[in-house]
This record gives structure tokens, C-alpha cells and sequence, in this order.
């Protein structure tokens, strides 16, 4: 694996098809996973780590946001990166974009109103990092659903020449999301955020039951987190995946999203449906095999 900072050195060193799985570092199994679907795939596998500022609001946690660069480089060897981008503020920036990329309607709810300016500065480093690496693939996790479907329409309306491939949730044993942020987590913290994870898989247990009403989804979902003195609900919907807009009723391919704040952190999580003809197949993401790489960090 080579370690570069510019996009240039990124193209030298690729050839074949190439896979991209960007990140913003303090790497789990979640990337992990993204990196082995392309190294599974293509013949270079190009991941990248920026924690990208354009993303962060005035009140969000980028000052914090976890960093660990050389743990980082150990890990993405081990899932078969063969080129660690790490670009510089200056590489990505060179002057503030003075380009906005705004996805209307997509970004109306859930993230999009409750980060303002949060998916553009998504949309922005994304757009850069396709530009500048130029991969045939690029990989994107489901965790963050909203961000998937808002990729996925700007690679459309911008015809980018990419493939955008979706990898499943990856979650603890206990049902907890991955998340760099889980780090921040204390014991006690850990057990509340027990309860975004424990309410979708109820729901999603509904769903296999036959229940399509979103409002009951959405209950069985709030009521749990509401039941935790540790955890604030901020919403948890039913949401059509493709235009991002609330969902009454599961009757095309959808997502149950939830966020909450546990202590001082913000938790995202969410589970996802394709409706077929007479039945809807439920995407509960897939359970850790072996110890998360970030237990004891
Ligand atoms: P980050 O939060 O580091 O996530 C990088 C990628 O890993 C995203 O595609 C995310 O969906 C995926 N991911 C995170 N947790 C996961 C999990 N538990 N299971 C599977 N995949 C998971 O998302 C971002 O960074 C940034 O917004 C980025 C796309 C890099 C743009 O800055």
C-alpha cells in the first residue's frame, strides 16, 4: 500500500478498474467492509481520509471528530487498500469552492434539516473526490442512507461515469451500529444507544410480520428510545429511498431512519426495504464476525 496526498499521485499509481470508498478515517469494520467489496471487485482499491470541514456545521463536531492516521494505514493494508489518499485541507481546497451543489427535495428532512449544509459539503467533496480519482467504482455504506440516495442522485444528474455501490450496515454483536463516533460513548451511554438499533430491528421484525403502516414503524422505534432517560429522540421516519421524502405507507423501496443524541454525541442508524411484488425483503445489515477493531482503541 502507498500512502499520497494529491490527486495526481492517486491516478499515477492506479490502473485497471479502479474502486474508491471515501472516509473520513478512525476507521471500523463499517469501511473496513467498504474497502473488501473493492478489493473484491477491482484491481486498485483507492480509500481515502478527509475529515472534510465543508460538512461540519458551526455546532457540530469537527474540532473533536476522532483522528488516528497511523492506526488507520494498518488497517486499510490489511483489507487490501492498495492506495491510502490522505489529501491535505490545501490539496482538496486550494481556494474555497466558490461551486454549490445543492440536491433539492433529497435533503428537505432528516439530516438535511436537522445539519444545514451538511449534503452539500458532502456533495462537494464527493463530486472532487470522483473527479480527481476518477474510479469506475465507488462505495458508500448504507449506515447513512440519506447520503447514499443523495450520492446516487448526484452521480445521476451529473452523469458521472461511476457505478455507486451500497455495502450493508455492518453492527456489533449487540446491534450497534458502527460509528468512528462510538467512541465517544461511555458505558452507560453505550446501553442507551442499545435503543436505536433495538427499536429498528423491532420494526423490522413488524415488517416480516406484515405491518406496512409507517406511522406504527415509527412508533415502535421512538417508544424505545423514549423508554431510555439516556437517549433524545430527534426523529425516527419511514422514508421512500429514492426521493427522500416521508413515507405514510411501505409500499416502494424504503428506509426506517433514526437519529438521537446519546450524551454529547449524535447517532444515525436505519434500516432498509426493497418492496417486491407480494413481499418486501428487510436489510437488517450484517452482524461483526470477530472483534471490532475499535474495541479498546
Ligand atoms: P464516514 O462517516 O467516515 O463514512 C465513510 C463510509 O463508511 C460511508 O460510506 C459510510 O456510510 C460508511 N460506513 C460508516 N459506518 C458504517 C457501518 N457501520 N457499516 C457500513 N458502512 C459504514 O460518510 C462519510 O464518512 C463522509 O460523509 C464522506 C462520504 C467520506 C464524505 O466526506
Amino acid at each position: 500500500m502507498i500512502v499520497v496526498e494529491s490527486f495526481a499521485d492517486v491516478r499515477a499509481a492506479s490502473s485497471g478498474r479502479v474502486g474508491l470508498a471515501p472516509t473520513m478515517g478512525y476507521l471500523h469494520n463499517g469501511h473496513l467492509s467498504l474497502f473488501r467489496a473493492a478489493r473484491a471487485d477491482c484491481d486498485t482499491v483507492v480509500a481515502s481520509i478527509f475529515v472534510n470541514p465543508l460538512q461540519f456545521g458551526p455546532t457540530d463536531d469537527l474540532g473533536r471528530y476522532p483522528r488516528d492516521l497511523d492506526r488507520d494505514a494498518v488497517l486499510a493494508e490489511q483489507a487490501g487498500v492498495d492506495v491510502l489518499f490522505v489529501p491535505s485541507v490545501e490539496e482538496m481546497y486550494p481556494e474555497p469552492p466558490r461551486l454549490e451543489l445543492r440536491i433539492a427535495d433529497l435533503t428537505d428532512h432528516f439530516e438535511g434539516a436537522h445539519r444545514p449544509g451538511h449534503f452539500e459539503g458532502v456533495a462537494i467533496v464527493v463530486a472532487k473526490l470522483l473527479a480527481g480519482c476518477q474510479p469506475g467504482r465507488a462505495y458508500f455504506g448504507r449506515k447513512d442512507a440519506q447520503q447514499l440516495s443523495v450520492i446516487r442522485r448526484m452521480v445521476a444528474d451529473l452523469s458521472f461515469p461511476v457505478e455507486i455501490v451500497p455495502v450493508p450496515t455492518v453492527r456489533e454483536s449487540d446491534g450497534l451500529a458502527l460509528s468512528s463516533r462510538n467512541t465517544f460513548l461511555s458505558d452507560d451511554d453505550r446501553m442507551a444507544a442499545l435503543t436505536l438499533s433495538g427499536g429498528l430491528l423491532a420494526a423490522a421484525d413488524a415488517v416480516d410480520a406484515g405491518e406496512r403502516d409507517g406511522a406504527v414503524l415509527e412508533a415502535l422505534v421512538a417508544d424505545r428510545i423514549g423508554s431510555e432517560d439516556g437517549a433524545r429522540l430527534e426523529y425516527a421516519s419511514l422514508a421512500d429511498a429514492a426521493t427522500v421524502q416521508p413515507l405514510v405507507e411501505l409500499t416502494v423501496d424504503a428506509f426506517l431512519a433514526v437519529a438521537a443524541r446519546v450524551g454529547e454525541t449524535r447517532l444515525i442508524d436505519n434500516v432498509a426495504f426493497s418492496v417486491g411484488d407480494d413481499s418486501v425483503t428487510v436489510d437488517r445489515g450484517v452482524i461483526l464476525e470477530g472483534p471490532s477493531v475499535l474495541e479498546g482503541s
